[in-house]
């Protein structure tokens, strides 16, 4: 991208957050994330390639285990670059309205269309996040596979057959949990819509700069081995490993390891779980400075 292209589209997005009406908001610029380094092999980070995919209109899909940083990473790229950013959650639940847009009563007895978050990116640009796109409902993806491919569009039925074509500065990506309970295959018609396809896995290198002390790090290490070996079902994620932190410093290690216990649904995995624990206890005292009463 040239200067010139780069500030035209820094200048762009500014006018489109600005805009009044509009419903995507552009978040927070986000401090507190940690840049993934290797996000595609190689050595390019998240944002390189949400650069390189927003400049070339390719659609990005991230796949990972829970609590990893997907959706932060999203955010976070939303939120440096100034451009407005929605997050379509796919649960059975989710009317498309509440996505594309309704009629609603305009106040002098008639009515108006309002656009939905996904139709407002569609239209003015912005970062339209799909969570857990594999279980994405089908009157939903009907939408929106128009606008995947290099059609780049969607059709308002509910608006006399609105089309429009996206604006140039949309950027689309997808998220899946490969792990989860229940969790099915994406479909190929979708997949083959995203031509660029993250896989992450935990990354020690930003669990360093997010956690503080090594004997939570460790533990996380033994936790993630017993789950690849079985013994455990549930992750332990980078954000457990965060909220530990958090909790140990306003209530106390006890009560951070009480809570990270209970993220492990059945007792036979909380009982696996605090053996290990138990190994690593004064490590963790020593880290986070205080006396756990057991
Ligand atoms: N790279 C990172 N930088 C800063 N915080 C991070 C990072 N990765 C994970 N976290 C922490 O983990 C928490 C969960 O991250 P996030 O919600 O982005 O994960 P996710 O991969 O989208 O998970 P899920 O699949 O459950 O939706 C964040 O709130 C943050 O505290
Ligand atoms: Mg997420």
């Amino acid at each position: 991208m040239t200067a010139t292209m780069e500030a035209e589209s820094v200048l762009d997005g500014l006018a489109t957050s600005l805009r009044p009406g509009r419903i995507a908001r552009v978040p927070d610029p986000s401090p507190t994330y940690v840049s993934r380094l290797a996000a595609l092999g190689g050595h390019r980070s998240d944002f390189q390639v949400f650069d390189y995919a927003h400049a070339h209109h390719n659609n990005v899909l991230i796949e990972g285990p829970t609590g990893l940083g997907k959706t932060s990473a999203v955010i976070a790229w939303a939120g440096r670059n100034g451009k407005p950013f929605y997050a379509v959650s796919s649960n059975v639940a989710i009317d498309p309205s509440q996505l594309f847009g309704k009629f609603v009563p305009d106040g002098i007895g008639g009515f108006r269309w309002q656009d939905g978050p996904v139709t407002d990116l569609v239209r003015h640009g912005g970062v339209l996040l799909i969570n857990e796109i594999n279980f994405l409902p089908e009157r939903i993806s009907t939408v929106l596979f128009s606008l995947l491919d290099s059609r780049r569009e969607i059709t308002l039925l509910d608006h006399e057959g609105e089309v429009i074509t996206a604006h140039r500065d949309l950027l689309i990506v997808g998220d899946l949990n490969p792990d989860y309970e229940g969790t099915r295959p994406l479909n190929k018609a979708l997949r083959n819509r995203f031509a660029i396809q993250m896989s992450w896995e935990y990354d020690d290198a930003i669990e360093r700069q997010l956690v503080r002390g090594s004997s939570l790090r460790e533990l996380a290490a033994l936790l993630r081995r017993a789950q690849h070996d079985g013994e455990v079902d549930a992750p332990v994620s980078t954000g457990m490993l965060v909220e530990f932190e958090q909790i140990a410093a306003g209530l106390g290690l006890d009560a951070a390891i009480g809570n990270l216990v209970n993220h492990f649904p059945t007792e036979e995995e909380r009982q696996a779980v605090n053996v290990v624990i138990s190994a690593m206890l004064m490590n963790l005292e020593a880290d986070y400075d205080t006396e756990v009463s057991r």
